[in-house]
């Protein structure tokens, strides 16, 4: 491909670019069994296409965005628990884990070898940010149901610790580490506590309302000191939409930084990215003033039907089996005797977006709003198909 001297007439340039995006998998189809994302809902993709040029970097020239990127951060605070937030938003789980952990580096400035203690279970933006920051991480282990051993994190506590990381919603399985048990650890040895809810943050709430749960995660642990939360997960919102949210005004400070050549508050900057687009913060805060709790409560309880409905599927068949049952939208899926890569390979011939864990290994789903009963039922009578007819190894 060359850059053109002369340019193309624009329905050609349609033309074209539809044949490329023709290979893309759309969530409509339903096809992205494993997407953490989702179609963004519509009020969301209205306020993106209104307000695509606007830089949430340029804070200077768009005050009014300014003001919504804060209240989206208070409405998500307020989600978790805490009523005078310091945070900001980002372009996901990566770059809030990212500043998280820089928050945990530069507060503890004086610990030369700065470590971070993490369940095997964090998702691999952790490792990431601990190679970019020059973070040791150090991992401890889990119990049966794969969530992190307290005990092994308390055990790994030294002077060159900086922080301890706990997920709410695993990528793998969706499980949520023992939040309150750790948070007493950190808060009694005085060590931040990041709390990934990047997926979980947008579901584990309205569970707990639905009675289909009743977990502690969120800044009530006292031991909390900073959560990432992603409006671009179950928050419905389209991407790059991300929350990082702190208890205190430290933590922010210590991630802020100047560029000189911006006047006024665009000087100080709280991201790793510069120019940045606002459209996908100002679609969060449209959508989640819309839903509301009770419209994001609603959504949840339909994907938490259709996961019951998953999981008797997986669990009618002979060659199947449940990694552990499923604390919110997420599946993982054992097989007996098919090896998966077998398994996938077939899924992925026949249209369906597959992934697999490694930890277990696994099949993983993810039941987002796109991902339908329709869709799902004939995922399924694929899946029993092709793992009854597949050889085994
Ligand atoms: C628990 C968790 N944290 C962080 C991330 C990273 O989020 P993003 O891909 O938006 O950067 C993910 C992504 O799936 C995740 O599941």
């Amino acid at each position: 491909m060359v850059f053109e001297e002369q340019g193309t007439d624009e329905r050609t340039v349609i033309e074209k670019l539809n044949l490329f995006l023709e290979e893309d998998t759309t969530y409509f189809s339903g096809h992205p069994i494993a997407s953490m994302s989702t179609t963004p809902h519509r009020l969301g993709a209205k306020v993106f296409c209104r307000t695509m040029e606007r830089s949430a970097a340029r804070l200077h020239t768009v005050k009014g965005s300014v003001r919504v990127e804060q209240e989206v951060i208070e409405i998500v605070a307020d989600l978790m628990n805490l009523k005078e937030p310091y945070g900001t938003t980002s372009s996901g789980g990566t770059e809030s884990n990212i500043l998280a952990m820089l928050a945990m580096r530069e507060t503890r400035k004086k610990i030369r070898k700065p470590e971070i203690i993490v369940p095997k279970t964090i998702h691999s933006s952790i490792d990431k940010a601990a190679w970019i920051l020059g973070i040791k991480l150090i991992k401890t282990g889990i119990d049966r149901q794969y969530k992190a051993s307290t005990r092994q994190i308390e055990k790994r506590i030294t002077k060159n610790v900086v922080g301890i990381i706990a997920t709410a919603g695993t990528t793998y399985l969706g499980q949520i580490d023992p939040i309150d048990e750790i948070g007493k650890i950190a808060d009694e040895k005085n060590i931040p506590l990041h709390v990934d809810a990047a997926f979980g943050g947008f579901v584990i709430p309205f569970l707990n309302d639905l009675g289909l749960g009743n977990h502690s995660f969120d800044f009530k642990v006292n031991g909390v000191t900073s959560i990432s939360i992603d409006p671009h997960k179950m928050g419905l919102a389209p991407i790059p939409a991300g929350c990082l949210v702190f208890r205190s005004k430290r933590d922010l400070n210590a991630i802020t930084s100047k560029t000189l050549y911006l006047p006024g508050a665009s000087s100080r900057q709280s991201s790793i990215l510069g120019t940045r687009p606002a459209a996908s913060i100002l679609a969060a805060w449209a959508i989640m003033n819309h839903l509301g709790r009770s419209g994001y409560r609603e959504i949840v309880a339909g994907c938490m039907e259709r996961t019951r409905l998953a999981k008797g599927r997986v669990e009618g068949n002979p060659v199947l089996e449940l990694v552990i049952d499923p604390v919110m939208n997420i599946l993982a899926i054992k097989s007996r005797e098919v090896p998966l890569k077998a398994i996938v390979a077939e899924m992925e011939t026949r249209g369906w977006r597959m992934a697999t864990s490694p930890l277990p290994p696994s099949l993983r789903l993810v039941i987002m709003p796109h991902v339908t009963t329709g869709a799902l039922n004939a995922f399924f009578n694929d899946l029993n198909q092709v793992s009854t007819t597949i050889p085994a190894d």
